[in-house]
């Protein structure tokens, strides 16, 4: 049907390649692009002749928007899907405008000199998406993406009115490290230190960092303890539900890792202030960010589940009604399938999806979307089909 032009060789690339070259039908060309050429051939050595997928590669910096530009004219991808890093987002969007490409991405906009997210620098280019005729799709990872179209279709299917949203993302996988992260860490890391907030009656209700912790025992896993984040789909679904009055989102920790976060934190090394050290200019987080083990390194050791879902609770026909739907999916599982633990899987698969959605013109329309913004049921039936399938929960224990 078509060709995508994925940037980035990391991770949650990884996946994503796997996953387009096992849907040929949609996907019958890739070109991998990234900073490190070495890494995108290495993904198409390994799947090279054992898909009817055409793979090709590219060395690109995204942050250069004409040399990307030229590259997107040279390959004529019908869609840019971007895996590179939240600071690159702008500069590809750029590049696609140029270009005349649509474009999917899986994590919003964040200045490299302030860790802040906020939609505000990608929503500014609805006009001139709408005006191109081109569609970008924002935030087509698991959370955001997945929790959104849950959200999605929760309000179309069960509620007239959804008052609150509790999105609860567990790992239990072990990786037999006292301490890693399971992607990119700089990006892992600036989430976790900032302070926390959710969304209750149309304002940002802010915490400190791991402020507020409760225990859910996740179906599948068991009783974990989780803390209360900030997180990006968190603005966007507090526009686009009907009614809602609060949203929050928790995410599971170990004690080992909080220690460890702890103890960085104190000695200034999750800085992102940079620093002199040896007459040379270098940034703290990003120097612990090279000591530390390799997200894409963690496959093979990786054990255990992790469960993401989100519970609802609003009313339908006049009755209070609750709801809970989630993904658990198998560390060990993925890395057979694919190479790589269930934290790049379950963002990589979605990564397609989303692509996928807008190849087959099913969530075509010119301008810039949230994920929760288009139709949720052929995604919600392609989550089961490439390896995310869902269950639901009618009468779940809720979070106080
Ligand atoms: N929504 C979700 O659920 C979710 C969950 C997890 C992650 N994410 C997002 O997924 C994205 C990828 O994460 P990851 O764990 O795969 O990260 P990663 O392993 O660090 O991979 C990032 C890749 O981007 C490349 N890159 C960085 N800057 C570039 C530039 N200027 N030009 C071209 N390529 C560049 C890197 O190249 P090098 O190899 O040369 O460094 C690397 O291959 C991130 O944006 C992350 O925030 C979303």
């Amino acid at each position: 049907m078509g060709k995508a032009l994925i940037i980035g060789a990391g991770g949650v690339a990884g996946v994503c390649i796997h996953k387009c070259c096992q849907n040929s039908a949609v996907f019958d060309e890739i070109c991998i692009a990234s900073r490190t050429k070495s890494k995108c051939d290495k993904y198409k050595a390994e799947l090279e002749g054992k898909t009817k997928t055409k793979i090709t590669t590219a060395q690109v910096d995204a942050d250069d928007v004409p040399a990307l530009t030229a590259l997107i004219e040279k390959e004529k991808p019908d869609i840019v899907i971007n895996l590179a890093l939240p600071y690159q987002d702008l500069h590809i969007m750029d590049a696609c405008l140029a270009a005349g490409v649509d474009y999917v991405d899986t994590a919003n906009y964040e200045p490299e000199d302030t860790a802040k997210f906020e939609y505000k620098w990608q929503w500014a280019y609805r006009e001139r998406f709408e005006k191109a005729g081109l569609t970008a799709l924002l935030g087509s990872g698991f959370d955001p993406g997945v929790t959104s179209v849950f959200s999605a279709y929760a309000q179309k299917h069960y509620f007239d009115e959804i008052h609150y949203i509790d999105i609860l993302d567990c790992n239990a996988g072990d990786h037999g490290y006292p301490f890693a992260t399971n992607f990119n860490p700089e990006i892992n890391i600036r989430e976790v230190s900032a302070k926390g907030s959710y969304w209750e009656n149309g304002k940002w209700v802010e915490t400190e960092p791991m402020e507020i912790k409760r225990v859910y025992d996740f179906p599948e896993i068991g009783p974990k303890d989780m803390y209360l984040l900030h997180h990006e789909e968190l603005e966007s679904l507090g526009l686009n539900i009907k009614g809602i009055k609060r949203i929050r989102f928790f995410m599971t920790f170990g004690e080992s890792y909080l220690t460890h976060l702890r103890c960085l934190e104190n000695v200034g090394i999750t800085s992102i202030k940079p620093i002199l050290f040896e007459g040379k200019e270098i940034v703290p987080l990003q120097f612990l960010k090279a000591v530390l083990p390799d997200p894409a390194s963690l496959g093979p050791r990786t054990k255990g589940k992790t469960n993401i879902g989100c519970i609802f609770q609003g009313i339908k026909a006049g009755k209070p009604k609750t709801y809970y739907v989630y993904n658990v999916c198998d560390h060990e599982e993925c890395y057979r399938e694919v190479g790589s633990q269930a934290v790049s899987y379950t963002t990589g698969v979605p990564a397609m999806i989303g692509a996928m959605m807008i190849m087959t013109g099913k969530w075509k329309k010119p301008g810039v979307y949230n994920i929760e913004e288009f139709d949720p049921d052929p995604f919600m039936d392609a989550l089961n089909q490439f390896g995310l399938p869902w269950k639901e929960d009618f009468s779940p224990k809720l979070v106080d």
